[in-house]
This record gives C-alpha cells, structure tokens and sequence, in this order.
C-alpha cells in the first residue's frame, strides 16, 4: 500500500503503514459470508412502547455472519453514506477506512460519501466522496475531521423528509451511523422512518463513545474507551508521580464520561489512585454531597496523621447527576428549562435567568440551588444538548468538592481535631483524550466495524448496530454480525417528555471490574500503591501494544496485572 506523503509527524507516516488485521470471518471479503439469523428480538424494557413506536423495526433477529458464497450481493455497484454523529472518539477514521475497504473488495465501483459537520450534513446535504486516495491520509489516525462531526438530531418532520430526499436524490442505497447511544437512537428512528415511507435505504448502527456506556451482551464495548482511557491514565499516572515527589499537594481530577463511571473506573484500574468516586456506588447507597464529602474528608485527616499530606481523587463528571438530591435538582431544571425556553430567551443576564428558575421550583429544590456555589449553579442551567442531555463536561464538580472540604476541614481545625496542610489542585480531562491517536486495539476493532458495516449494508440489514465480539481473544478470531437497535431500547424522560432511547450500560456495582476496585481501594487510599501505565504504545513487545482495557479483561473472566 502506498503512502501518501502528507504533513504529518513521523509517528503518522509511520503509523499510517499499520494495517488492522480483520477477523478470519471477513478476510476473503463479502461475497464469502452470509448472515446466519438469530431468535426474534425484544427490547431491554418498555416493550410495548417501542413496538408501538418502532412497528417496522422492532423485533428483528440478531445476526452472526457466517461462511457462506454471497457472490451475488457483489454483482450490483452500490453507494453508501457515511455519518460521524455526538462526540469525537479515536477510530472514527477506521471504522470509514474499513467501510471503504469493506465496500471495494465487494465490487471495485461501489462509492462511499461521507456527509460533512453530523447529522446536520444529511439534511443541509453537504457531503464529499470518500475516495481511496483520500482515506490514505487518515488512516490509523485520531480525529474525526475527515468529515467532522455534529450532534444535531434529525427528529421534526422537515428534518426526516429532507433526510430522506437527500438520501434519494445521492442514490444511496444505505447509511452508516457512527454514533452513542443517542446517535444510534436517531439512526433507529430514521431507519424506522425509511421503511414507513417505503424508502430501501438500509441505516446501519456503529457504537461510539469514549463514554464506554454503549455495551450490552452482544455490543463488548464502545469504540474509543479503550484509547481515550490510556491517555487519561497516562495523565494520572504522571501526576501520581509528581505527587508522590513533591508531596505537597492534593489533586482532584474529573474525568470524562457523561453518565456512566466506566472511564474513571478503568483509570482507577490503571493508575490505583488513594480514592476513586463512583456515581453508581454514590447512587445505590442514596449518599448526598454531605455524605461524599464527609468520607473525603476523613480520608484526608487519615493520610494527615499518617504525615502524608497529598493525595489524588478521581471523579467522574457524571457524579453529579447520580447524588439523589441533585439528580432531583437537575431533573426538576430539565423540566423547567424546556417549559419555559420562550421565556428565558428573554432574559439576558445569567442572574435574571436563575431568579425566574428558582421561582419555579418546589422550595427544597430551590433551596438547595440556592447552597450551591454560584459557578456550579449557573453551570447546571447552562443548556441541554440536541438530545436533552445536561452538559457535564461543563460542570466544574472537582471544584466543589475543593469548596465544600476546604470549609470542613477548617471547621475540624478550629475543633482541633485536624492539624494537616490542606493544598488541592483540580484538573478536568476529557477532551485530551477524544482524539488521541488510536491504540492498537480501537485501530483494529474500528476497522472491523467499519468492514462489518460494509458487509450489513451489502446485506441490506436496515435498523442494525455492527457488532464484532469476543475481543479479549486475537482480533483473527473475533466474531462479527449485527444487533437490532430496538432490541437496546427503553422510555426514558427526555426534555420533559417520555422518548425511546437506547439504555445507557451503567457500572454494574456486582461486575468484575467494580469487585475488583470495592476489593483494593482501601489498600490504594491508605498505602501508595500507585501504577504509572505510561504512554501508549504503537510498537514494541505484543503484551504492552495489543492490550486492551482492564474492564473489558474482568468482564471477560480475563486476569490483569
Ligand atoms: P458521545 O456520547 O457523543 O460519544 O460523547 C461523549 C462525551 O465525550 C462525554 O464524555 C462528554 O460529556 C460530552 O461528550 C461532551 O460533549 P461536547 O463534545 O458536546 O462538549
């Protein structure tokens, strides 16, 4: 393969030369597997509800691709549209490499065009062709900018027929959606959509999201968790060390992860920081702020009398959401954000808008905003997104957490029962780690999905996530089919109203890779026990290139070191 000489570092020209290995299934190319089908499907929850909703899609049968002479399928060129939809995630660049290779080894003419910005670029029906050539200079790199991403959402009757006309007028006969679990909803419903109107274009589903929250038995893990988390842990390792020199400071760092604590778990797995929150454990024991600030503090005290006056937190941005009595606060603010949006779009000034809030909320809620610092309070008013979701990235809660410690432990000192120094240093990372230059692993998983998808739309499998299973094994060995997107689907409460969603995968608290952290972190929180995992290797010996994530690992009754 020639590469194409670009302005790049020399990691990249080098890196661009790195070919994924496909799984055994996919090597001779589409024409030599057929979809074997599974049993009906249903959905996790709501089922009646998402049938109603999904008539056409619901209920499909889960898919295994399997050897088969598929030859036909290649006969007729086909054209395929690709999206790049909600946050960036390393891979993005394979998962359309493996689709362009996918569709080219199927039949020389087929055509791949990639629609520019999001979902938005369906509907304003901006797009460029994918050629070959083009797809040289991304390979094996991070980004999404090939085509850039967006998180617009295709749901108003003028958005779905524009979508739809555009699809028609560019003679696609299908349309891959890379994307979360909001993404691959919006891929569901304008799957669902097409087939009302009698349109055969297939959309195919594949699962994005550093987040790492979009699994279920058929679907292992996201795209991107596995890299994002390498670098995060990196990041944290590097700070342990330089804690552990300087032995003067206490950090707390937020880590991406909107809802789920898959990210900071995973860190935490890595990196064995002297404490770790996790918003599920924060959730199924019903602890407040109070409560989590409380057993920080303690914490803090211990280390102190022991002299060791640092230390490193982690805190997963979606903690907030999990306290009850902020998820009560929040939701009651969703609410009434999207009530009355006339309204606030009156109001000019931050103050003006929170005053007419407040005014609207049941007293306990309105007092409790009322406590919070007014940085927190204006971030948690700040808009939702396209999807109704609460911006956490957005929310400073490392900071409050400094606040509300640094008042508790002065009021220990005054009572003196603390005598400790008390320094803290807050960091937040998260986009650092959406676009770094894919792992081994997420090169060759995001080129198997891209393939795969490649081989479903040759399939004219509409209303499917691609999936590649059995990861903790070779990537030769892994396994490939499709999984119905309403099988993953639930009603969940979304800018105020009851939609169909695909469920959020939350840290199970009687998983693995959570046993394993409720096992260890009373050792890491008192002893140093730190792990420095270092950067991420693109060269080098097999077990440091080629591993992946420790939560996978556990989950798959794997040992790590
Ligand atoms: P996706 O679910 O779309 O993959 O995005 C996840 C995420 O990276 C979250 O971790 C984070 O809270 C959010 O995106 C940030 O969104 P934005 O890029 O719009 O600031």
């Amino acid at each position: 393969m020639s590469v194409k000489k670009c302005a790049c570092s020399p990691l990249q020209e080098h890196r661009a030369k790195f070919q994924p290995v496909l799984p055994n299934i996919l090597k001779k190319g589409p024409a030599f597997v057929k979809p074997k089908l599974g049993k009906p499907t249903k959905s996790v929850a709501d089922q009646a509800t998402v049938k109603k909703i999904f008539p056409n899609t619901y209920g499909l049968p889960a898919i295994t691709f399997v050897k088969g002479n598929n030859a036909a399928l290649c006969k007729k060129a086909v054209r395929v549209g690709v999206v790049l939809s909600g946050g960036q995630a390393p891979g993005g660049h394979n998962v359309i490499g493996g689709l362009l290779d996918g569709l080219k080894k199927a039949n020389s003419k087929n055509k791949l065009f990639g629609f520019l910005g999001g979902p938005s670029g369906i509907v304003d029906n901006k797009f460029i062709e994918i050629t070959p050539a083009l797809m040289q200079e991304y390979r094996n790199t991070g980004g999404f900018d090939l085509i850039q991403s967006g998180r617009t959402k295709i749901e108003t009757d003028e958005q779905l027929a524009a979508a739809k006309n555009n699809l028609l007028k560019n003679k696609l006969d299908a349309l891959v959606v890379v994307g979360g679990d909001d993404s691959n909803t919006n891929a569901c419903v304008i799957a669902e959509y097409l087939k009302q109107k009698g349109v055969d274009i297939s959309v195919i589903g594949v699962p994005k999201t550093i987040d790492g929250d979009l699994k279920n038995e058929h679907i292992e893990t996201s795209f991107g968790f596995d890299t994002a988390t390498k670098i995060y842990a990196e990041l944290v390792g590097n700070i342990e060390r330089d804690m552990n020199s300087a032995r003067k400071y206490w950090h707390f760092v937020r880590l991406m992860g909107r809802s789920a604590s898959h990210i900071t778990l995973e860190v935490a797995l890595k990196t064995h920081p002297n404490a770790v929150l996790v918003g599920e454990e924060v959730l199924a024991k019903k602890m407040t702020l109070g409560q989590v600030v409380k057993n920080l503090v303690d914490l803090i005290v211990k280390r102190a009398k022991a002299g060791k006056n640092y230390g490193i937190v982690l805190v997963p941005e979606g903690l907030i959401e999990f306290i009850p009595e902020m998820k009560e606060l929040i939701s009651a603010l969703n609410d009434s954000l999207a009530d009355n949006e006339a309204a606030l779009t009156k109001l000019s000034t931050t103050a003006q808008k929170k005053e007419f809030i407040l005014a609207k909320l049941p007293k306990k809620l309105a007092d409790l905003m009322r406590s919070l610092p007014d940085g927190i309070a204006s971030q948690l008013m700040l808009d939702r997104d396209p999807h109704g979701n609460v911006q956490v990235s957005l929310i400073e809660t490392e900071k409050l957490l400094v606040e509300m410690i640094k008042t508790e432990l002065s009021a220990l000192k005054k009572a003196g029962k603390y005598t400790g120094k008390f320094s803290a240093i807050t960091h937040f990372f998260g986009y650092e780690g959406r676009c770094g230059v894919p792992s081994t692993f997420d090169a060759t998983y995001t080129y198997a999905l891209g393939y795969n998808a490649a081989v479903l739309a040759l399939n004219k499998c509409s209303g499917y996530l691609s999936s590649v299973r059995k990861l903790t094994r070779k990537a030769q060995d892994w396994e490939v089919g499709g999984v119905p997107l309403t099988m993953m689907m639930n009603i969940e409460r979304r800018k105020g109203k009851e939609k169909p969603v695909i469920k959020k995968a939350l840290v199970e608290l009687k998983g693995e890779p959570f046993k394993y952290l409720a096992k260890n972190r009373i050792a890491w929180a008192e002893q140093d026990l730190f792990v420095f995992p270092g950067p991420i290797q693109f060269f080098g010996p097999a077990e440091v290139t080629d591993i992946t994530t420790y939560t996978l690992m556990l989950e798959q009754g794997k040992k790590i070191k």
